[in-house]
């Protein structure tokens, strides 16, 4: 776990108040979106809990912005019909969870 203070800090000098591309979204909400309309496949393709698929050697996305664009983009493959704020939700979860990208 990082130290959380450093962390905080260092954004406060170095980014905006909400540097990240989903704003101030709330990961909460987004892991029970994601939950309801994604995993099941993801488990199929990668056994276990699904998640592999964020953390496999070759995938896809590097940045925050690539994870806000994928998830927008599965919503509409998958007709989840989540609105952008619930696109901005599971994002941020997906980031916070999994990817931990800073940029
Ligand atoms: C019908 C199956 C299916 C559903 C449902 C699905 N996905 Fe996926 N998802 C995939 C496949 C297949 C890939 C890998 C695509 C590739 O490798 O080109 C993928 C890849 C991804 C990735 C990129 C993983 C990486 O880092 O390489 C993200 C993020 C993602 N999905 C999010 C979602 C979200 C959010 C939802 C729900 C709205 C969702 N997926 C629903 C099949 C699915």
């Amino acid at each position: 776990m990082k130290p959380i203070i450093a962390l905080l800090a260092s954004s406060l000098i170095t980014l905006p108040a909400f540097a990240e591309p989903w704003g101030n979204a709330d990961p909460k909400p987004g892991k029970e979106h994601h939950d309801k309309a994604c995993v099941a496949c993801h488990v199929r393709l990668y056994g276990g809990d699904g998640s592999k698929m964020y953390t496999r050697e070759a995938r896809l996305l590097s940045t925050q912005l690539d994870v806000l664009q994928r998830v927008a983009t599965c919503n509409s493959q998958v007709r989840a019909g989540w609105f952008p704020e619930e696109e901005a939700e599971v994002a941020a979860y997906l980031n916070q969870q999994y990817y931990h990208f800073k940029e």
